[in-house]
């Protein structure tokens, strides 16, 4: 399994990336425990040394499990995890976005009781909060790195601008933005800069929530949780089938299945660092790992890349 620095960290981590989202039955329905174990096993055999979970995946959940699992197999230190805050779940019924100093270091010590753990290797906010400035955040993290609590810090879904106003306070070694053949907004200002300023990308949705898995055809029923958007139901999944199905023709030429093929093209942007799978059973995982053995030839990339974009202004127009 091929390894890549994040950022300026010490953090090697392995270019295919765990996630833990799944975890949560609210969008992914419930999820076999032992199997669910079985993938973390078999992702550690294969190299695989980095994950990705969240506080609010599950309200807690997600960190629960991978916590109690990790310390009943002894496998804390075999990984290198990260886990987001900002949504505040714990201070009455509906969330909000919270990265007031006091909430983070809060968040920080339920995330590392749940995770059973005395260090979060990469500590993310998981979203843009335009109500707490940036010092303040920045004071939280001088406090939890001093302590050893935290390592490394990093962001998710935020633009240039918004990462332009944290770095005048504190290092951001990695992005976590969306990317995918279905989804390449941030082709042209977020991963421009990511590798002008040397902050790691680690990218979420590779399979567009598993619609680029190769499962699904136009005729199928998706899993409702997961589901939303306009390319899972009616005409935008019949104009995504329909590429997906020229698309596998060009995995197999390949010998790559549609996963490998989809993952493998975001891998092969020279900005991204790790690709963030979401697993439920091994095969996802095991199944995920030929999509790093080498990058897709530039004529290659292009060609998936204008199938699906085609097909992503097909279904924009509909909506229009
Ligand atoms: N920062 C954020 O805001 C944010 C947002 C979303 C996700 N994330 C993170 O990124 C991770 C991945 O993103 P994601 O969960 O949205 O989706 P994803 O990786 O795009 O899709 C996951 C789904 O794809 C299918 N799949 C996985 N591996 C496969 C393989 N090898 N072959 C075929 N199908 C495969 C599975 O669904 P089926 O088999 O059931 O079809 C799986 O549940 C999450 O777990 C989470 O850690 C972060």
């Amino acid at each position: 399994m091929q390894t890549t620095q994040l950022g300026s960290s010490d953090l090697n981590v392995s270019r295919l990336c765990f996630g833990c989202w799944q975890l949560n039955p609210k969008f992914w329905g419930q999820v076999d425990i032992a199997g669910w174990e079985a993938a973390v096993r078999g992702a550690l055999d294969a190299g695989i040394n980095f994950i990705d979970t969240a506080d609010a995946y599950g309200d807690g959940g997600a960190e629960e499990e991978l916590g109690r699992f990790l310390a009943a197999a002894g496998l804390r230190d075999k990984f290198v995890i990260a886990t987001k805050f900002f949504w505040n779940f714990t201070d009455g019924d509906a969330r909000f976005a919270d990265t007031t100093p006091d909430y983070i270091i809060r968040a920080c010590e339920s995330s590392l009781r749940r995770l059973r753990t005395d260090h979060i290797d990469l500590y993310q906010i998981h979203s843009w909060d335009a109500l707490t400035r940036p010092d303040e955040v920045a004071r939280a993290f001088a406090t939890l790195k001093q302590a050893g609590k935290v390592r490394w810090f990093g962001v998710s879904n935020l633009n240039p601008e918004q990462m332009d106003l944290y770095r005048d306070h504190f290092e951001i070694t990695t992005l976590q933005p969306g990317y995918s053949l279905l989804d390449r907004r941030i082709e042209q200002r977020e991963l421009p800069y990511c590798l002008r300023h040397g902050i790691g990308v680690i990218n979420y949705s590779p399979l567009y929530r598993g619609l680029l898995g190769g499962r699904y055809t136009a005729d199928s029923r998706i899993p409702d949780g997961r589901a939303f958007g306009p390319f899972f139901h009616d005409e935008g999944l019949r104009i995504v089938a329909e590429a997906l199905a020229t698309a596998k023709t060009i995995a197999a030429e390949h010998d790559l299945t549609m996963a490998q093929l989809a993952l493998r093209w975001t891998l092969t942007h020279p900005a991204i660092s790790s690709a963030i799978v979401g697993v439920k059973k091994p095969d996802h995982i095991l199944g995920a790992i030929k999509a790093t053995e080498a990058p897709l030839s530039q004529e290659v990339w292009h060609r998936v890349g204008n199938l699906f974009s085609a097909a992503v202004a097909q279904v924009e127009a509909l909506e229009s």
